[in-house]
């Protein structure tokens, strides 16, 4: 995408106009030029009811009286209620009412009296995200041979003070990162298998500048990794592990660290069927999404690549497909995991924690100092927080804390669950040292503590992404519908906050 500047909105030429508003503050009113350019148009329009609540748009043909094709009043909603998140979302649901095929140019007026709540390069940048982020469509497999939805090209900044350019670029990547991880989310799973995600992990982050490895299903059991390869070997198609490295992150061993070392570990699970445990029928296809958090940590990873950060960082994908098959493991098994631990498998179902627990210990063994896991976990995410938040736990305050932050500048929202003690013995096992399943009180929680067991006493973070991953609640109205990419720029936020300052940059609060 190309950037471009216009002193005023009302000199800005594009196919479409976009004039932000926020309720009570009237474009007629912010927007005086325009309004007039307009013959009163905008003025009368909110005579009539128009207001700036959230993401409602009002589409004006500028009838050759401005440079402007098109304009667009967009309502940001209250004032009060505006963050980064409101600011992504409003952005990229106005942008993708523009219609198909989106406009190849698209101007962004800024106005000080949006602010001090909306800041004007947080706004120049979550406009960056939306306008590629608005390209996204689930429409990939209709017969036709229709052509893939196309971007917008040049988005023009209109009456802003400076931007910082590196800011718009890092948003750039940020995005078509994200956009990436959508379409993983989105593709059936049927075409997306551990081998398939596993090279396209390959492609995707050697282009970025990463280091891959990939540990096929023989290398995973010499490893004795027997909890992945117990829920991979129920498919026909085997398991994968995948580590993707950054910086000076090591291929091997356990030296002496100058630096941290940050381990993202993402669930991958390209289909979850339930297993023997089987999950009923009604929505079993939004299973094929259940790999979201290893597509956010593939996403993080090839960005932190791009933007060049001075930071340690290793990801690792943990890519398996649960299945129903005469191979697949049943309840009552108990599996050895690569860090010894044995798990008992009370329901096949629970089959993420399984699959991330050799992850973990993959990246302890690489010698991470932080290790934060990723992933469509629990139902019980669903049900406390929906796909407005994900939940977090973590174990050390400063590393929790630096996460906390980086969901607020990144947008992709995080709720804070707690570590109690209590919870600790709810996945006790009578025959093995955990169980997989227990009790359904606090299970999102308690599924948390279960990671922590395998981050082997480092600082440690835990990240439910499961109904994040895809916005499919019709009545949350607020939020673009479908798979979200949620996570990528979370986590690149996050490994902006372990870089060292000379290189991160003025740009990365963004
Ligand atoms: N992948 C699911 C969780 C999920 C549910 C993700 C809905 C996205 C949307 C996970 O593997 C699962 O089945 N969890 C079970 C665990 C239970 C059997 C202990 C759950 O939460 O019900
Ligand atoms: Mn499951
Ligand atoms: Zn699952």
């Amino acid at each position: 995408m190309n950037f471009g500047r216009a002193a005023a909105a009302e000199g800005a030429q594009a196919q479409l106009l976009v004039l932000p508003v926020l309720d009570g503050l009237a474009a007629s009113v912010a927007y005086p030029q325009v309004n007039e350019a307009l013959a009163g148009a905008l003025a009368r329009a909110e005579k009539r009811g128009f207001a700036g609540r959230f993401a409602a748009t009002l589409v004006l043909d500028s009838l050759g009286t401005l440079p402007a094709e098109r304009v667009m009043v967009l309502g940001l909603g209250k004032r009060q209620e505006i963050d980064r998140t409101r600011l992504n979302n409003a952005l990229e649901m106005g942008i993708r009412q523009a219609g198909s095929p989106l406009p190849a140019k698209v101007a962004l007026a800024w106005m000080a009296e949006l602010g001090p709540e909306v800041d004007a390069q947080a706004l120049a940048c979550a406009a960056t995200e939306a306008a590629i982020l608005a390209e996204f469509t689930e429409a990939t497999h209709k017969s036709g041979g229709k052509k893939p939805r196309r971007g917008v090209g040049t988005l023009v900044l209109a009456g802003f003070p400076r931007v910082a350019p590196p800011a718009l670029d890092r948003s750039q990547v940020l995005a078509v990162e994200t956009l990436h991880a959508r379409r993983l989310v989105n593709t059936p799973g049927l075409e997306l298998f551990p081998e398939a995600f596993a090279a396209d992990a390959r492609r995707h982050g050697v282009a970025a500048g990463l280091k891959v490895e990939v540990l096929d299903h023989r290398r995973l059991q010499r490893l004795g990794y027997g909890a992945i390869t117990a829920v991979g070997m129920s498919s026909s198609r085997p398991p994968r592990m995948v580590v993707l490295r950054h910086g000076s992150a090591p291929a091997r061993g356990r030296g002496k660290r100058a630096r941290p070392l940050l381990a993202l570990v993402g669930k991958g699970v390209t289909f979850d069927s339930g297993g023997i445990s089987i999950k009923p029928a009604a929505e079993m296809g939004y299973m094929k999404g259940d790999m979201g958090g290893a597509a956010a940590v593939l996403g993080a990873l090839s960005a932190i690549a791009r933007l060049k950060l001075d930071v340690d960082v290793v990801g690792i994908l943990c890519l398996a497909e649960n299945m129903v098959s005469a191979t697949a493991m049943r309840p009552g098994d108990v599996v050895r995991t690569g860090s010894g631990k044995t798990i008992e498998v009370v329901n096949t179902d629970a089959e993420g924690r399984m699959v991330m627990a050799d992850g973990m210990h993959h990246a302890v063994t690489l010698g991470a100092t932080h290790v934060l896991d990723i992933a469509t976990l629990t139902g019980g995410q669903r049900v406390a927080l929906g796909q407005v938040a994900a939940h977090v736990q973590g174990d050390n305050e400063e590393f929790t804390n630096r996460l906390v932050a980086a969901a607020a500048a990144s947008g992709d929202r995080v709720w804070q669950m707690p570590i109690y003690p209590e919870y600790r013995a709810v996945i006790d096992s009578p025959i093995a040292d955990l169980a997989n399943s227990t009790v359904r009180d606090g299970m999102a929680i308690t599924s948390g503590l279960f990671m922590r067991e395998f981050a082997e006493g480092l600082p440690w973070i835990h990240i439910d992404m499961a109904a994040p991953g895809w916005n499919r609640v019709a009545a949350i109205r607020d939020m673009p519908k479908g798979p979200t990419g949620y996570g990528v720029r979370l986590l690149v936020n996050l490994a902006e906050r372990f870089a060292t300052p000379a290189r991160r940059g003025r740009s990365s609060q963004s």
